[in-house]
């Protein structure tokens, strides 16, 4: 039976949190033995936004090492970077001559990263949408696992295929996003109002997958509640609500385990188990994660095979994609 394929990818923007791995890479680990699979670093996306080039290069390298620290292993998954498989950049441009400014105008997350400096980001951060299509299309994808925050990009590049495909004869399948029933958007510690991000600016909202045990428990003491005291899960109540969720994740209890778990305790309790709980999840994911970054040559290895195996595939959709169009 033929496998259906799963595209995913992460940016390198900055430190990989527990929303990133709760929302995406701990599914994508989970599902990829039912799959064919490609997880693509995609440091294209990543330069939408002014970077330092020593560090760039630097976190590209610790995305990667941390996916296969994860779990993610050869046999079903392809694993690689987005800037060294030209036909995304390529594909990317094909499809900006199809796609209407509109659809990009409408698109949440431009609005949000681009704020009230609307006129002076960059051209790459509004079509961002285009070139993560783009990535998906190459591939002939079935499925997308992500967070939340990219279900309206998911639609958008489903919108960009059917397109095309009107507009050209069929050529792209139409992808469909998968995302998590509970994790798809894990909030801030210090700011559960907002989902918990990368940013180097907001270091105590988000528990990074390398952070240090003792950096876990000082984050989690500080990290926001209310002036109730019970333990229940409740949206109205964003900060217990998001320890809870985060809780639940790791444990893999149903809310009225942890519900009874948490009775008569305090704040403090909770986050004191918090803390353990997530410490003890990362550390096989840290240990492994070392013993990568610390083996000449197996990452290089590992990504010059991804390359050239995401490469054959996207370059024989690419050679479709000229055909149609009449570029050959
Ligand atoms: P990014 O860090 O934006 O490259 O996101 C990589 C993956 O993690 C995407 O599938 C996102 O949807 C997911 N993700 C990012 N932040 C969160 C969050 N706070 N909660 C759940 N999923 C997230
Ligand atoms: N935009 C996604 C994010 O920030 C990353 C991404 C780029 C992606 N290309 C993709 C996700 C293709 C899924 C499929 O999270």
């Amino acid at each position: 039976m033929n496998k259906k394929t799963v595209f995913s990818g992460i940016q390198a923007s900055g430190s990989l949190h527990v929303g990133n791995f709760l929302g995406a890479i701990r599914n994508w680990v989970t599902m990829q033995s039912k799959f064919n699979n490609y997880f693509c670093v995609v440091d294209l996306h990543t330069i939408t936004i002014p970077q330092d080039p020593a560090t760039l290069r630097a976190k590209i390298r610790e995305v990667a090492g941390l996916l296969f620290a994860a779990g993610i292993v050869e046999d079903n998954s392809v694993v690689f970077v987005q800037s060294h498989v030209k036909a995304h950049s390529e594909l990317a441009w094909l499809l900006n001559c199809i796609t209407p400014m509109g659809w990009l105008q409408r698109m949440t997350q431009f609005k949000e990263k681009s704020g009230k400096q609307r006129e002076e980001v960059s051209v790459g951060l509004f079509d961002y949408p285009v070139l993560q299509a783009a990535d998906i299309l190459l591939y002939d994808t079935d499925m997308v696992p992500v967070g939340e925050d990219q279900k309206q990009h998911v639609e958008l590049c489903r919108d960009i295929a059917q397109r095309f495909n009107y507009q050209y004869g069929e050529t792209f399948m139409l992808p469909e996003p998968h995302i998590p029933p509970v994790g798809g958007r894990v909030m801030g510690l210090s700011n559960p109002e907002n989902k918990m991000s990368k940013s180097e600016q907001k270091q105590e909202d988000s528990i990074f997958l390398l952070d240090n045990p003792d950096l876990i428990r000082k984050k989690l003491k500080k990290a926001t509640t209310d002036s109730l005291r019970e333990i229940r899960f409740d949206e109205n109540r964003p900060g217990v609500n998001n320890l809870l969720t985060i809780y639940q994740l790791f444990t893999d209890q149903n809310q009225e385990e942890i519900e009874n778990h948490f009775e008569g305790k305090s704040y403090k309790d909770l986050k004191e188990q918090l803390a353990e709980t997530v410490i003890e999840s990362l550390r096989p994911l840290q240990e492994r994660y070392y013993e990568i970054a610390g083996e000449k040559g197996y990452l290089d290895d590992m990504l010059n095979r991804g390359a050239e195996l995401a490469g054959t595939k996207a370059e024989s959709k690419l050679r479709e994609v000229w055909e149609n169009i009449g570029l050959r």
